[in-house]
Order: structure tokens, then sequence, then C-alpha cells
């Protein structure tokens, strides 16, 4: 009897290594560029503090902020660091609205981008800063070489780990009733 609960301890152990290996190699390269819905499922829009949206979220270079708002009402303005704080929109360096109330504004240079909407809508909230930061490196191809890919589990990959075990876990339990 102990020896066969040994073994199945074994097996799953096995299986979550194997599993955690092939997770980390299909889902880490399948990250590089997210398209955010800019304030979730609220838009962009007044009464959303987009400062709070952001401030858990990571821009990287090659994503792209997706606004989707009242075309009849709003826009969407870059503007600088100045202009952002003031709510001025009277020089926007960039116009990205195109009149659709679906605005893509891709995040392809490594910096700060403020954005704005015109028409007073600024001073309603309607403002967002994001920093945007280079693509941390690709992860190491060689799924046995645990060493070197464990650091580029940071950042994007921390959803990983936990799925993994989750998944190990479950699959522990199932041996164990099987
Ligand atoms: C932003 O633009 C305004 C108006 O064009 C200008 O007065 C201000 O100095 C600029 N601020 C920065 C930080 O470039
Ligand atoms: C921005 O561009 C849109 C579409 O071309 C135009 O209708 C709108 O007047 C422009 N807004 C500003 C503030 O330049
Ligand atoms: C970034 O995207 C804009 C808009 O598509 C484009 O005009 C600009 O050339 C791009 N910049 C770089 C560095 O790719
Ligand atoms: C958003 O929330 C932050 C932190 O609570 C606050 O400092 C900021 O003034 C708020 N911004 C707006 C536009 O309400």
């Amino acid at each position: 009897m102990e020896g066969v609960k040994r073994g199945t301890g074994y097996v799953s152990l096995t299986f979550a290594v194997v599993l955690m290996c092939a997770v980390v190699v299909v889902i880490v390269p399948g990250v590089s560029a997210t398209r955010w819905m800019v304030g979730g499922n609220k838009g962009w829009s007044p009464g959303v503090n987009y400062t709070i949206w952001a401030q858990d979220k990571d821009f990287y270079n090659g994503d792209w902020l997706f606004f989707v708002y009242d075309r009849n009402q709003m826009n969407v303005l870059e503007v600088n660091k100045t202009d952002y704080e003031s709510c001025n929109s009277d020089h926007p360096l960039h116009n990205w609205t195109t009149g659709a109330g679906r605005d893509v504004v891709p995040l392809n240079v490594t910096r700060n981008y403020y954005i704005v909407s015109g028409k007073g809508f600024c001073y309603s909230g309607m403002k967002i800063a994001v920093s945007v930061e280079n693509l941390p490196p690709p992860p190491t191809s060689s799924p046995l070489n645990e060493k070197s890919s464990s650091p580029s589990l940071t950042s994007r990959g921390k959803i990983v780990l936990p799925m993994v075990f989750a998944i190990g876990a479950v699959w522990d339990t199932f041996l164990r009733f099987w």
C-alpha cells in the first residue's frame, strides 16, 4: 500500500512538472502584445478614475490602447504632460479621433503617453497617463533548463505559475481518490 501511494505521488509530481513546462512554453510567447480596453467594461467615459485603472497594469512597447466611447460627445487627444495636468486640449500633439467612437492608439515608443478627452470631459476625469516600457527579455527557449527559465516567470508570466500549481493540485487530488 505504502509503495502504491508513493508511486502515484511520484507520477502526479512528474505530471505537474511536465504540464508546467508545456504551459510555460505555450503561454509565454503568446503574450507579446496586449490591446488594452481603456477603462475595462466602462470604456472611455466620465466617472472612471483612469489613474487607478492604469496603476496595476504594465504597458509594453507594441501594446495598444483601445478607446470605446460615445462618438458624439468625447474624443481622444494626445497632449503633453503640462496640458494633461491642466486639462488643456487646445494644442494636441496627436488627434487619435477617427469619428467612429472606437480609436486605437499604438504604444510603439518607450515613453510616457498623456491622453485626454477634449470638449470639457477631461475635467470629469477623462485623462490617462501611461508609462510604456520595453518588453522584458523573452524566456529561454529550453524548457528543460529550469534555472534559466525561472526568471522569465516575472511580470507577464505571473499568472502562469499559480495556474500551474492549481492544475497540479487538482490533478494530485484526482490521483489520490482514484
Ligand atoms: C506643452 O505644450 C504647451 C502648449 O503648446 C506648452 O506651453 C508647454 O510648455 C508644453 N509642456 C511641455 C512639458 O512640453
Ligand atoms: C480630430 O480628428 C477628427 C477626425 O478627423 C475631427 O473630426 C476632429 O475635429 C479633430 N479634433 C481636433 C480637436 O482636432
Ligand atoms: C508609431 O505608430 C504611429 C501611428 O501608427 C506611426 O505614425 C509611427 O511612425 C510609429 N512609430 C514607430 C517608432 O514605429
Ligand atoms: C484618481 O484617484 C487618485 C488616487 O486616489 C487621486 O489622487 C486622483 O486625484 C483621482 N483622479 C481623478 C481624475 O479623479
